[in-house]
């Protein structure tokens, strides 16, 4: 086997079991340094040390870490842990992740509150601890996992979605800043049969949905020649790509009744031919700009 992450080093989060599990055994097996995190992984008996020693066992390198996203000075410290025996971080893989599903009704703000700190904090710790080493090196891989919650919407998961959308952004803005120190930002959607997916999903989804088919995509998200700002979703052995585009839409400014325009003119304004996918937020204001007559007009 090709293994395109000889020595290259790699912190997954959240990979004492399920998908992150799933990741670190296939960057192990495609030659890379693994530092394996889970809440409280350190602990005897943990899947965290069961992964570890599965990857030892297998001729690969492997560290065990327990440190909880949520706390920055914790995942400093489990960077440190990484840079100490290995040199380097090359890749993170934002995975952690935890669920409090319930209709937005019956939802508590303590349960909003918690998932958006594990899933959108606990990144934002985590690939802030290791961004300036990837900047002074010169070169970084980072998955933030979105889901389809987050790009669709999913009843009962208003707090996961808002959360996992705001994994995207994150996504969309560091890709632009790592660019120069050929830092590549990537999200990946997955769908597996895991401990979150436990209990909707019947047996026959249950056994094409293995995490395993989904590690494929992630190795494509970190290897040297991987894109950046990429959506891609990966499920039961497939693999697709999700955009955020822009309609070409219309113009309604001259009318007198621009409201009532705009009202009429919705169909037009989502028709989706000629659509294009802004490659930032800037690319947004040209076009409307242009629109009006105003296409020299730049940021001071
Ligand atoms: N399974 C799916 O179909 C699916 C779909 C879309 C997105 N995802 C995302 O994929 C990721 C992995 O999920 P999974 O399905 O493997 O679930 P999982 O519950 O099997 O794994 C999540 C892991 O994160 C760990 N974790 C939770 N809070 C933590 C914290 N504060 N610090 C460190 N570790 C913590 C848990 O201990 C657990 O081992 C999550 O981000 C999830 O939202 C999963």
């Amino acid at each position: 086997m090709n293994k395109v992450l000889q020595n290259k080093v790699a912190i997954v989060t959240g990979a004492g079991g399920g998908l992150g599990r799933a990741h670190a055994l296939e960057l192990a097996r495609h030659g890379a340094c693994v530092l394996v995190n889970d809440l409280g992984g350190d602990r005897e008996g943990s899947g965290a040390r069961a992964v570890v020693d599965d990857i030892v066992r297998s001729g690969g390198e492997a560290l065990l870490n327990g440190g909880d996203v949520t706390n920055f000075e914790q995942m400093q410290a489990m960077v440190a842990q990484a840079v100490e025996a290995w040199g380097r971080v090359d890749i993170l893989v934002n995975n952690a992740g935890i669920l409090r599903d319930k209709s937005f009704a019956k939802m508590s703000m303590d349960d909003f509150r918690l998932v958006m700190d594990v899933h959108v904090m606990g990144s934002v710790h985590c690939t802030k601890a290791v961004w300036e080493q990837m900047r002074a090196q010169g070169r970084g891989r980072i998955v933030m996992t979105t889901s389809s919650s987050g790009l669709y919407g999913s009843f009962g998961q208003a707090n996961y979605g808002a959360a996992k959308m705001a994994l995207v952004g994150l996504m969309q803005t560091l890709a632009l800043e790592g660019m120069k120190h050929d830092i590549r930002v990537n999200c990946l959607a997955p769908s597996a049969a895991t401990g979150m997916t436990e209990g909707i999903l019947d047996e026959a989804a249950l056994a094409g949905l293995a995490p395993d088919k989904v590690s494929p995509g992630l190795i494509a998200l970190v290897a040297d020649d991987a894109p950046t700002r990429m959506i891609l979703l990966a499920g039961a052995g497939s693999f697709e790509c999700a955009h955020i585009t822009m309609t070409q839409g219309i113009h309604a400014d001259e009318a007198s009744d621009a409201a009532n325009v705009v009202r009429d003119q919705l169909g037009r304004v989502q028709d989706r031919t000629g659509e294009t996918v802004p490659s930032s937020g800037w690319e947004q204001y040209k076009h409307e700009l242009a629109k009006a007559g105003l296409g020299e007009a730049r940021p001071v």
